[in-house]
C-alpha cells in the first residue's frame, strides 16, 4: 500500500514509522519546513522510546520519507491518514478542527484515483461527515471514502501499543474502503489483533468514550484513596482486591496526583462539549473532570500541610515534571499545577525531571531547574515525587535525607514503603495509605 500521513506530530510519526515497518510505502507530510528538514536529517522532534531507531531503519530501507509537498503525496497514495493536532479550542473547550479542515481541503484538491481518507486524529463525532463535505466541495469529481480509525496509543509505550493493540477500530460503511483498511492492517490482523468494523460515528465516539472511561477509573480510585486515608485502609490493597474482579480489571487503578497529558484532559472536555451540543448530559464525565481538577489543587495543599502549613520562604523540591514517565510531555501535568499552587502559597521550588525540563521551562520560569534529584533536594524542606520515573524508584534516600533541611518525603505515586522512609528518620506522606 502507498500511504500518506498528514501531520508529523506524535500520532503521525509513530503511525507512519509503524506502517512503514509493516512493509508499506509511507510518506509523512508536514507544512513545518524546519521539522521536515530535521526529520530528513534523522532528528526526531519528540522523545518516544524506540522511535528514532524505527524511523532510521525504515528510512534506510526506502519505505519511509518526509516531505512538505502534500499535493504530490496525496496524488501518489492509496490511503491518506489525517494525523494533525486537535487541541482544545481556546475559550470553550471544543476540539479545534481548524487543522483537520485545512488538511481535508488540501487533500481534496490533490486526490487522483480512488483514495481512502482516514481521520486518525481524535475528532468529535460527526467530523468524518464534515471532512467528506469539504473534500467534495474542493473536488466534486474526486473518488474517495472517509474512514474513522482512532488511535489508542499511550505516550512512552506508543510503538508497542501500535504494533500490539488490544483492537483496531475501523469506522466506515464503504466496502471498498474497508477492503483497503484491512490490507493496511493485515500484519496486525494476522497477529490476532481484533479488527472491529462499525459505522463512522461509532468509531469516532469510541475513542472519546474509551478515554473518558479510563479517566473515570483514575478519578474514582483517587477519591477512594482519600477515603482510605481517613479510615485506615490502604488504597493499594483496595485496588488490588477490586481489580481481581475480571469485570473491573487491575489496570488504571493507581491512585496518584490526578491524570494529565495531551489526551484525557482535552478529550473529556471535548466529550462534554459534544454532549452539550446534543443536549445529552454526561454527569459522570462532568464529575470526573471536576474531581481531577480539584485533586491537582488538593495535592498542592497536601504538600503545604506536610511542611507545617506555612510555605512562605520554604523550599520544596519536585521530582518529575512530565505527566507520566518515559515522555518529555508536560501538557496538563499535575506537577505544573502543583508547582503553581506552591508558588502561590509563597514557596520556592526546585525541580528535576529526566526529560521534561525544556517543556516545563516554557510554562514556569521561577523554578530552579536542577540536573539531579540530589541537587534539587539541597536545603529543601520537603522532596515530592510527582512522576514515577524509574530513576526515582531507587533513590539513595540517605543521601536525599542529608541534603534536606527538613526531613519530609511526599510520595504522590506510592513508590516507597513507609517503613523504609521512616527508618531513616524522615516523615513520609503518601496517597491513600
Ligand atoms: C491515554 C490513553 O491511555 C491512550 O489509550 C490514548 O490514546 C491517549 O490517552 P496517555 O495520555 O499517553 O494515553 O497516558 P496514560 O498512560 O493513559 O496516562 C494518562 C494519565 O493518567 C497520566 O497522568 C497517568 O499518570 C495517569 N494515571 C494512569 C494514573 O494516575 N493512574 C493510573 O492507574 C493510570
Amino acid at each position: 500500500m502507498r500511504i500518506g500521513v498528514v501531520g508529523s506530530g506524535y500520532v503521525g510519526l509513530v503511525s507512519g514509522a509503524c506502517f512503514a515497518d509493516f512493509g508499506h510505502d509511507v510518506v509523512c507530510v508536514d507544512n513545518d519546513e524546519a521539522k521536515t528538514a530535521a526529520l530528513r536529517a534523522g532528528k526526531v522532534p519528540i522523545f518516544e522510546p524506540g522511535l528514532d531507531a524505527l524511523i532510521e531503519r525504515n528510512v534506510a530501507a526506502g519505505r519511509l520519507s518526509f516531505t512538505t509537498d502534500l499535493a504530490s503525496t496525496v496524488a501518489g497514495s492509496d490511503v491518506v491518514f489525517i494525523a494533525v493536532g486537535t487541541p482544545s479550542r481556546r475559550g470553550d473547550g471544543h476540539a479545534d478542527l481548524t487543522y483537520v479542515e485545512a488538511a481535508a481541503r488540501e487533500i481534496g484538491k490533490a486526490i487522483e484515483g480512488f483514495t481512502v481518507v482516514v481521520t486518525k486524529s481524535t475528532v468529535p463525532v460527526g467530523t468524518g461527515e464534515r471532512v467528506e463535505e469539504i473534500i467534495r466541495d474542493a473536488n466534486p469529481d474526486a473518488d474517495f471514502a472517509v474512514v474513522s480509525n482512532p488511535e489508542f496509543l499511550r505516550e512512552g509505550a506508543a510503538i508497542e501499543d501500535f504494533k500490539r493493540p488490544d483492537r483496531i477500530v475501523i469506522g466506515s460503511d464503504d466496502p471498498r474502503a474497508l477492503e483497503v483498511m484491512r490490507e493496511v492492517y493485515r500484519p496486525l490482523f494476522l497477529n490476532k489483533s481484533p479488527l472491529v468494523e462499525m459505522n463512522r460515528a461509532s468509531a469516532e465516539l469510541a475513542k472519546y468514550a474509551s478515554n473518558a472511561f479510563l479517566a473515570t477509573k483514575i478519578a474514582f480510585i483517587n477519591e477512594i484513596a482519600d477515603l482510605c486515608e481517613k479510615t485506615g485502609a490502604d488504597v493499594q490493597n483496595v485496588a488490588h482486591a477490586i481489580g481481581l474482579d475480571k469485570r473491573i480489571g487491575p489496570k488504571f487503578l493507581n491512585a496518584g496526583p490526578g491524570y494529565g497529558g495531551s489526551c484525557f484532559p482535552k478529550d473529556t472536555l471535548a466529550l462534554l462539549k459534544t454532549a452539550q451540543d446534543y443536549d445529552v448530559p454526561q454527569l459522570i464525565v462532568e464529575s470526573v473532570v471536576s474531581s481531577n481538577d480539584k485533586r491537582k489543587r488538593a495535592m498542592g495543599r497536601r504538600i503545604v500541610h506536610a511542611i507545617g502549613d506555612m510555605a512562605r520562604g520554604k523550599k520544596v523540591a519536585i521530582l518529575g515534571l512530565t505527566f507520566k514517565p518515559e515522555t518529555d510531555d508536560t501538557r496538563d501535568s499535575p506537577a505544573i499545577a502543583i508547582i503553581q499552587a506552591l508558588q502561590d502559597a509563597g514557596a520556592n521550588v526546585s525541580a528535576y525531571d529526566p526529560q521534561g525540563t525544556d517543556q516545563a521551562r516554557q510554562v514556569l520560569s521561577n523554578v530552579d531547574y536542577c540536573t539531579s534529584p540530589y541537587d534539587a533536594a539541597e536545603n529543601a524542606d520537603a522532596i515530592v515525587i510527582v512522576t514515577e520515573w524509574d530513576e526515582f524508584r531507587a533513590l539513595d534516600l540517605s543521601r536525599i535525607r542529608d541534603q534536606l533541611r527538613d526531613l519530609v518525603l511526599v510520595d504522590l505515586r506510592n513508590i516507597y514503603h513507609r517503613t523504609e522512609v521512616e527508618r531513616l528518620g524522615m516523615k513520609y506522606v503518601a496517597v491513600g495509605r
